[in-house]
């Protein structure tokens, strides 16, 4: 064990030779457990096969006060929740169990109303938690919604909305990652039938979306994407922070299969009567081919673009002042980051990014978040 360790050392300090950025390690998992009500209801889900640790693997890392928020989403089955935390000061830092949010109750079951399929989330500065359930690719009759918890208020749900089907297919939909813009999300669906960009206005309590071919995937997968319920098209989304641009905010996103950046300006999309013919097409941009394909990405309120590069086990960075195709880096890379998805920002000024890569049933250690100090905040913030 010694010795694997070691030569497994080597290769990592072979690879980080040009990472800029120290990532440290904060938790570290070879398997996604969860705090059961009981042994009876443990041993019930093993039984009845809704608990298959191999299928399992978290993403999302949202942060609010003393807890991380994290997605498991469902993609194969033996998912017992899709919402649960952890404690940030936990002094455990191997497999730590998760907490499922807000109680094992909410979760499953017939009830359309309860959580069903969630692979994101985000926390608005005050405190809002915006659930993205919205997967829908199996066997799951409800349709995807947003639901929002007031962390502020005990974790009370106050408000829940179904997505139409025209917006959101109720059977094929998968909204993958969100942004908050105040009143709007800004929604990445990485469907194959019917891949864009979804926005939802909570006053208006209504939603619509976007469909261009720069949200279709590019080109034939490699071979990370044999995984083939991924369907590899638009997928990571990102927001400026204000004031950074004459034209307003503007949303990023890639393909998970795809080397492009690309931006259109969040007004573009704030306007439901824009979309019924083609000319807010002309304000989408080209920004940049990126050094690999793309997951999860996030701009903190610098205008600094973090984008996860899972063909090369990196991350990447780029400033939204600077001409990407001459500015962006690679800020770092390791063995230890297999196929690094999602980040999130506390407000002590770090950044933090999970990597998983449960493929790869050799590895004991298959999931792990970082944390970088970046002494900035996320882009909800001035
Ligand atoms: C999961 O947690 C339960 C309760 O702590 C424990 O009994 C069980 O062995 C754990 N399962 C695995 C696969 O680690
Ligand atoms: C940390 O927690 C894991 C899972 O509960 C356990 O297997 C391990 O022994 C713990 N380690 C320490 C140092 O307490
Ligand atoms: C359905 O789930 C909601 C939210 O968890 C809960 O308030 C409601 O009581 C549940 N209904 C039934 C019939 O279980
Ligand atoms: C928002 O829309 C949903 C439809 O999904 C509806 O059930 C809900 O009552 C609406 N809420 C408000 C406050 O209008
Ligand atoms: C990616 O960008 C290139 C260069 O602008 C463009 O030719 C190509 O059509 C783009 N691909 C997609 C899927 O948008
Ligand atoms: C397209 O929609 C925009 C915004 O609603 C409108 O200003 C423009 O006149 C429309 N163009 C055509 C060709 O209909």
């Amino acid at each position: 064990m010694l010795t694997n360790n070691c030569v497994f050392a080597i290769v990592v300090n072979l690879l980080t030779v040009i990472s800029t950025e120290k990532f440290q390690l904060e938790f570290q998992w070879s398997l996604i457990n969860y705090t059961w009500q009981s042994s009876a209801q443990y041993q019930e889900a093993v039984r009845t096969g809704t608990y298959k640790p191999d299928n399992i693997f978290p993403t999302g890392p949202k942060l609010y006060r003393d807890r991380i928020y994290l997605a498991t989403p469902n993609l194969q089955g033996g998912v017992p929740l899709t919402l649960a935390y952890i404690p940030r000061s936990a002094k455990n830092r191997t497999n730590i169990p998760l907490v499922p949010f807000p109680s094992w109750n909410f979760h499953g079951g017939n009830n359309c109303s309860n959580i069903q399929n969630v692979q994101a989330v985000e926390i608005s500065p005050d405190g809002i938690l915006w659930v993205l359930d919205g997967i829908r690719l199996s066997t799951i009759k409800c349709p995807p919604k947003l639901l929002q918890f007031d962390l502020n208020k005990g974790g009370i749900l106050i408000h829940s909305y179904v997505f139409p089907n025209d917006v959101c297919l109720h059977d094929g939909g998968y909204l993958n990652d969100l942004v908050l813009d105040g009143d709007f999300a800004y929604i990445t669906d990485s469907s194959s039938k019917d891949p864009g960009l979804v926005v939802y206005s909570r006053s208006k309590n209504r939603s619509w979306k976007l469909r261009d071919a720069s949200m279709l995937a590019e080109k034939p997968a490699d071979e990370h994407y044999a995984l083939k319920i991924i369907p590899g098209t638009i997928d990571g989304i990102a927001l400026s922070p204000f004031e950074e641009s004459k034209i307003g905010r503007i949303v990023f996103y890639s393909c998970l299969n795809g080397y492009n950046l690309t931006a259109v300006p969040a007004d573009v999309l704030k306007e439901e009567a824009y979309h019924k013919n083609d000319t807010w097409r002309a304000s989408i941009t080209h920004v940049g081919r990126k050094q690999g394909t793309t997951d999860g990405m996030m701009m903190d309120n610098r205008g600094n673009l973090y984008y996860s590069l899972t063909s090369k086990n990196a991350v990447g960075k780029w400033n939204i002042h600077q001409a990407f195709n001459r500015d962006s880096k690679v800020i770092y890379q390791s063995n230890l980051m297999v196929w690094p998805d999602a980040f999130g920002m506390d407000q002590e000024g770090y950044l933090y990014v999970i990597s998983n890569y449960f493929l790869d049933k050799t590895r004991t250690i298959k999931f792990r978040i970082f944390k970088t100090h970046t002494g900035t905040k996320s882009y909800q913030y001035r």
